[in-house]
């Protein structure tokens, strides 16, 4: 009845209507002329108020077709005051656990949808590769395989159990794709990319979210070769309603439409634009308002015929009928928001979130810090750094940071903030002292001193100014970490440093934090670096002198008290890097996964070793990993072969051990990545246990990308390598041999 019910609205409705539907509008512009003029199906950005008045608003249209409203909730609900505020989608990934990932991703389904929300614009699958890029805190991290497996997760827990149910939200995959590829890590710039390497790594994650049965996915704003993404009907259409048989709905990102007019410049005017949109496969068309003329001058001219954007439009009311918002719009419910928005089970599941998603890099028997029995004696920490209390750096992006959001001034309320410092002193036993000193300041915006506009007129983004070392700080530093037993220092990056249109040239800390770090190692009081920062930093030399080393990213929320919860030794560190982490920014892309049979690509003047490998993170116990074995020797490439090894904790302190299986195909008709991640599996063992860990791994994973672009078996030898991260001297390894069979060739 849902396909029947769209051919009925559609047949009843104007051209003007059908084209306005297609418009996703800015709702902090004149909402009257949105939804009244315009017409426009949906609108993002609306202030509580705003929802409620564009909603109010269609009642006055003449079929009252129901608004579509969205957001970025990306890792939890930015837009709303209060709302629980998860990591960023990069910490999450450090959890390695899908299921964890589909109950966070539930929960901000429910805040959204209570405050009117219809969409949230997430999970990111691009791929990580130069961390330079400014939205590498937005990612799953480097790896296909893991980024679709918490995609599809994600994807799940905002779609719920049918999007019929209120609390479901719709999902949206992004950028469509390629857009990670960018040159230097500049944000949105042209990407160099073969359609063999996007069938190689970068589509894989979002083949997986439609297939999944994620119900949008919305464009990147880069071109591909020449095309912009929002022209190139391969992608859009043979690719993703052909091959991968979607049938949700595609949303450009910001006036991608628009840019190819005044930016990209590959059409002559909107009317132009409108046409090449609408034919390459576009649905929705955000905050193009001029998209609304062009589209209609273009069916005028006939450069575009109605059926064309009839069917744009037939996947519009589709989600609208889907969501059922004809018979319950969904408006914004205050009663609900009471319940629901930063409720306790959704301040404990942040707090579990944010734990698991911490890394601990190195540890030479610091921490815990309250760990063993016979050391009891109350300590002295010293609590240092400017991102030891601060909420913003905390926070990240898209978290409604002071100013982002015009309806939050001043961000997220403070007390809902727990900061490194708060934690340490709400959970430190009775008896620690703990004292703070800020250490340092990183920097801040400026405005860019080559002018305010770029020649073409358009307004020039601010830039960051690093601060200088501050003397007086690091004094006060220096007092707090003598007095000490121990150091906390919290260093990282600002909000000022990620985001869209923020990528960085380098990845060094800044303003005045490695003067800081070279100042607390030379005191000899024992140093623990956390590092609360967007992406990964390159650490100074200083850094190989810290104690312990725990990466953060941006923890969400209750990440400071996750972060003391895993310094005092209360929970046991688990999280596992989802991308490596660079010696030096000159080794951008460090990828684990790279091509292999590149004789000469090292430097002569840096090791080729990231400094932690894809896949990194140690616990407070040792595990020993042995007796790898296979199910078979031998399958047919449609068979599957479980490999099975034996964990031993031979510490004193229980760990969740995520064990890695990475794939090798020995010989292949191209060039190919040397080993691929194909599955993990999280495995709890208590101190003395020993636990099998059985890890199925099908044909279909053992493919390549044929230099015809044909994703196929190939059938050989292959390589099973189990380990605790991506390091080849770590692993366990087996081999298998896929035989032909007829018939098996994968496409896609
Ligand atoms: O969803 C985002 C996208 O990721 C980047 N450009 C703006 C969109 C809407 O806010």
């Amino acid at each position: 009845p849902i396909e029947q019910r769209v051919e009925d609205l559609l047949d009843r409705m104007t051209l003007p209507e059908k084209v306005g539907q297609m418009l996703q509008l800015d709702a902090r512009g004149d909402l009257k002329e949105i939804v009244l003029s315009r017409g426009a199906g949906s609108i993002l950005h609306a202030s509580p108020e705003a929802m409620i008045d564009a909603i109010a608003l269609t009642q006055r249209t003449r079929l009252r077709i129901p608004l579509l409203t969205a957001d970025d909730a990306i890792h939890g609900h930015s837009f709303w005051p209060g709302a629980t505020i998860l990591p960023t989608q990069l910490g999450m990934a450090c959890t390695w656990d899908p299921a964890l990932l589909e109950r966070a991703a539930r929960a901000t389904a429910i805040e959204v949808a209570a405050t009117g929300l219809h969409w949230t614009f997430s999970p990111v699958l691009c791929i990580a590769r130069d961390l330079r890029w400014g939205r590498v805190d937005e990612t799953f991290g480097e790896d296909p395989h893991l980024i679709g497996e918490l995609g599809a997760a994600m994807i799940r827990g905002y779609q719920g159990d049918g999007l019929d149910d209120p609390t479901a939200v719709l999902a949206c995959a992004k950028h469509f794709a390629g857009y990670s590829q960018t040159q230097g890590g500049r944000d949105a710039s042209e990407a160099d990319l073969s359609r063999r390497a996007l069938r190689s790594w970068f589509l894989p994650p979002f083949e997986r979210a439609a297939r999944e049965g994620c119900r949008t996915f919305m464009l990147g704003y880069q071109a591909i070769d020449g095309v912009p993404v929002t022209a190139n009907r391969w992608l859009l259409d043979d690719v993703l309603r052909g091959e991968w048989g979607f049938t949700g709905t595609l949303v450009t990102d910001w006036d991608n439409v628009g840019r190819m007019v005044w930016e990209q410049k590959v059409c002559e005017d909107d009317v132009a634009a409108a046409a090449v949109a609408v034919d390459s496969g576009n649905h929705l068309v955000m905050t193009t308002p001029q998209f609304y003329e062009g589209a209609l001058q273009a069916v005028a001219e006939g450069r575009l015929r109605e059926h064309q954007i009839d069917d744009a439009v037939r996947r519009i009311l589709r989600l609208k009928f889907e969501l059922g918002l004809f018979e319950n719009p969904r408006a914004p419910d205050a009663a609900r928001q009471t319940q629901v928005i930063g409720c306790s089970s959704h301040a404990e599941l942040n707090l579990e979130v944010a734990r698991r998603s911490l890394v601990l890099l190195r540890n030479d028997g610091v921490l815990p810090l309250a760990g063993s029995t016979e050391d009891q004696a109350p300590k002295r920490v010293a609590v240092v750094g400017p991102n030891a209390d601060d909420p913003h750096a905390q926070l990240g992006d898209w978290a409604g940071a002071s100013g982002q959001v015009p309806w939050m001034p001043e961000g997220h309320p403070r007390h809902l903030v727990e900061t490194v410092l708060d934690g340490l002193r709400a959970t430190a036993p009775e008896g620690w002292q703990i004292s703070y000193a800020r250490g340092a300041e990183i920097g801040t915006l400026v405005p860019d001193p080559e002018g305010t506009t770029f020649p073409d007129g358009q307004p020039r983004p601010p830039i960051f100014s690093p601060a200088s070392p501050d003397a007086g700080l690091i004094a006060e530093a220096l007092d707090a970490a003598r007095a000490a037993d121990v150091v906390v220092a919290v260093l990282g990056d600002t909000v000022a440093l990620t985001g869209e249109g923020k990528s960085t040239a380098t990845l060094e800390l800044q303003g005045g934090q490695v003067a800081l770090l070279d100042a607390l190692v030379e005191t000899g009081t024992p140093v623990v670096l956390v590092l609360v920062h967007s992406k990964p930093s390159v650490l100074p030399a200083s850094a190989s002198r810290a104690s312990a080393i725990v990466e953060a990213f941006n923890p969400g929320m209750r990440g400071g008290r996750a972060v003391a919860d895993l310094l005092l030794g209360i929970t046991e560190p688990s999280g596992r890097l989802p991308v490596s982490v660079p010696l030096h920014v000159g080794q951008q892309p460090v990828h684990y996964n790279q091509v292999r049979g590149q004789h000469g690509a090292r430097y002569a003047d840096l090791a080729q070793e990231p400094m932690f490998v894809f896949g990194e993170g140690l616990t407070y116990t040792t595990i020993e990993y042995r007796d790898l074995r296979l199910s078979a020797e031998e399958i047919p490439s449609t068979g599957e072969v479980t490999a099975t090894v034996t964990l031993t904790n031979t510490g004193t302190r229980p760990a969740l051990e995520t064990v890695q299986v990475y794939l090798s195909d020995v010989i292949t008709s191209a060039t190919w990545a040397e080993q691929e991640l194909k599955g993990f599996r999280q495995a709890l063992v208590e101190p003395g246990a020993s636990v099998d860990v059985p890890i199925t791994i099908s044909a279909a994973d053992c493919t390549i990308v044929d230099v015809d672009g044909h994703r196929v078996v190939e059938p050989g030898q292959f390589e099973v390598r189990v380990g605790p991260n991506s390091r080849r001297s770590e692993h366990l390894v087996a081999s298998f041999v896929i035989t032909p069979t007829v018939g098996a060739t994968l496409e896609g």
